[in-house]
C-alpha cells in the first residue's frame, strides 16, 4: 500500500450479501473503510454527513438508481470517483462534465473491482512478501465453510488458530468476537486469494439468490493429502536431499553474499548440460542469478539470501527423478508434449502444491518458503498454475524466483546463449505488478556491464 491511511469507501447495493463480499474485498485488500447502505435515501444521508474518498454503487437500488445518486453528487458539487455496478456494464454518459469513472457488469463485480483499485491505487506487492492477510469475521457468516484455519494475533505478535478448515462461522461467532473486542482475524495469504477467488466464481449465483448461502471449497491447499502424492515422488530422495541443503546452506549463503558481480560469474561458470547433472546446474545458476537480483532490489538481508537459496534448491523437489518434467515452465509447454503419461501431467501440475505440503513439515524452512515454492508456476496473466493468480497475487519473491529459473532454463537449453537474446525471447511475459520490477533488476545488472 501507498500509504497507511484508510481510504473511506460507501457501498451502496441493495443485497446485504453481495454489499458484504464487496466490503470484504475492499477492507482486506485495499487498506479501506466501507460503509455501507442499501437504499438511496440512506445514501444521500451517509454522504451529506459523514467524508469519503470514493463510492461504488450498485445501478438499481429499491428506490432509486446508482445514476441518480451520481448525478445528485455532481449537481451539490461533492465530486468524488464514482464507479458503478451495472446489469450489463454499459457505458454511461458524462453528467455536466463529469463522468463515473468505470461501469462493470454485475456478474463481474469482484474481478472488476480488484483490477480496479489494484491499479488506481497502484498497489505496489513488491515492497513487503506478506504472509498473512487481515480480515473481517463478519462477511464469513454467508459462506458454507472456511476454506483453511483463520487465526488471531496475540500481543506477542504470535499467531493463534481459533477457527479450522472446514468451519462455519455463526452471527454468534461474531457476537462473541465483538463482544471480546477483537474485530480483525488473520487469514493465510493464499487462503484469502482462494477465498477472493470463490467469492468470483460464486457471484453469478449471488445475483440469482441475493440471501443465499455462498459455497466456499477447501483450499487446494489443504485437499492434497499426503496419500496422495504420486507414488513415483521419491520421498527417500527428498529427505536425503533437505539434509544436504540444511548442512551446506550457511556455506551457500557466505558464497552468493561474496559474489557481487552476476555478469562475471555467469561468464566463468562452467555450465554442465549434462542430463544427470541439470538440477546441480540449474540450481546453481538459479542461486546465482536470484541473490544477484535480490541485491539489485535492495534486499541484501540474511533472511532474504537464505530464503532465496532455499527455494532455489527445494522448488522442483518432486520432479528431482524426472528432469525432463522439471524444465517444462508452463501448461502449455506441458499440453505441447502429448507423450508425457497422464500420471506424469499430474506430478507437474501438483509439484508447487506437493513441494510446498514438504516444506511445511520442515521445520527449519525459512518463513514463507512454502507459499513463494507454491506460486512458482502462477503467471502475471493469470495463466499459471496452481492457482491461476494474477500478477496482484504473486509474491514478490516468488516473481524472483520463477524469473530466475526462466533465464537458468534459458541458459541450461541454449549453448549459444546470450542475454540480448534472453530478454528478446523472453519478451513480455514477466510484466505486471512486482515481476516489471523484478525483470528490469534483471536488465540492469547486465546493461550495466555493457
Ligand atoms: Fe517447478
Amino acid at each position: 500500500m501507498p500509504s497507511s491511511k484508510k481510504i473511506n469507501i460507501l457501498v451502496i447495493h441493495p443485497h446485504c450479501v453481495m454489499s458484504d463480499m464487496i466490503s470484504f474485498l475492499l477492507e482486506s485488500e485495499f487498506n479501506s473503510q466501507v460503509m455501507s447502505c442499501q437504499s438511496k435515501d440512506n445514501a444521500y444521508q451517509l454522504l451529506s454527513n459523514t467524508h469519503f474518498d470514493l463510492v461504488v454503487s450498485s445501478s438499481q437500488m429499491s428506490d432509486g438508481t446508482g445514476e441518480e445518486i451520481f448525478q445528485t453528487m455532481v449537481d451539490c458539487e461533492k465530486i468524488l470517483p464514482f464507479i458503478l455496478i451495472d446489469k450489463n456494464g454499459r457505458k454511461i454518459s458524462p453528467y455536466k462534465n463529469n463522468s463515473i469513472i468505470a461501469a462493470i457488469p454485475e456478474e463481474k463485480t469482484i474481478s472488476d473491482l480488484n483490477t480496479i483499485f489494484s491499479k488506481m491505487l497502484s498497489v505496489d506487492t513488491s515492497s513487503k512478501p506478506d504472509e498473512w492477510t487481515e480480515i473481517s469475521l463478519a462477511p464469513l457468516v454467508h459462506m458454507s465453510a472456511l476454506p483453511e484455519d483463520i487465526f488471531i494475533q496475540l500481543v506477542s505478535g504470535r499467531k493463534l488458530k481459533i477457527f479450522q478448515a472446514g468451519d462455519t462461522i455463526t452471527t454468534d461467532d461474531v457476537k462473541r468476537y465483538s463482544r471480546k473486542q477483537v474485530e480483525k482475524l488473520f487469514l493465510k495469504r493464499s487462503a484469502f486469494c482462494w477465498l477472493i477467488k470463490q467469492i468470483d466464481n460464486a457471484v453469478p449465483e449471488i445475483l440469482k439468490n441475493p440471501e443465499g448461502v455462498i459455497y466456499i471449497e477447501s483450499s487446494p491447499q489443504i485437499a492434497v493429502k499426503e496419500d496422495e502424492l504420486p507414488s513415483f515422488a521419491a520421498i527417500p530422495i527428498q529427505e536425503e536431499f533437505m539434509k544436504q541443503l540444511h548442512e551446506k546452506s550457511k556455506e551457500v549463503i557466505a558464497q552468493m553474499k561474496k559474489n557481487k558481480d552476476l555478469v562475471k560469474l555467469l561468464k566463468s561458470f562452467n555450465v554442465n548440460r549434462a542430463q544427470n547433472a541439470f538440477f546441480k546446474s540449474r540450481i546453481d545458476l538459479v542461486c546465482m542469478i536470484s541473490c544477484a537480483v535480490s541485491r539489485e532490489l535492495g534486499w541484501m538481508s540474511d533472511a532474504m539470501y537464505e530464503k532465496l537459496i532455499y527455494v532455489s534448491y527445494v522448488h522442483d523437489l518432486t520432479l528431482i527423478e524426472n528432469p525432463h518434467l522439471a524444465k517444462l515452465q508452463n501448461a502449455a509447454q506441458l499440453s505441447s508434449q502429448p507423450s508425457l503419461t497422464k500420471d506424469e501431467q499430474n506430478l507437474f501440475l501438483q509439484h508447487p502444491i506437493l513441494v510446498a505440503n514438504i516444506i511445511t513439515k520442515d521445520t527449519r524452512a525459512p518463513a514463507e518458503a512454502a507459499l513463494i515454492v507454491r506460486q512458482h508456476h502462477e503467471k502475471p496473466n493469470g495463466q499459471g498454475f496452481p492457482d491461476k493468480l494474477t500478477h496482484t497475487r504473486i509474491m514478490p519473491t516468488s516473481a524472483v524466483l520463477q524469473i530466475s529459473i526462466d533465464l537458468a532454463q534459458y541458459i541450461l537449453s541454449n549453448p549459444g546463449w546470450t542475454m540480448e537474446a534472453y530478454f528478446a525471447d523472453s519478451g513480455q511475459q514477466f510484466r505486471g505488478g512486482p515481476f516489471t520490477k523484478i525483470s528490469r533488476s534483471l536488465e540492469k545488472i547486465f546493461k550495466s556491464k555493457h
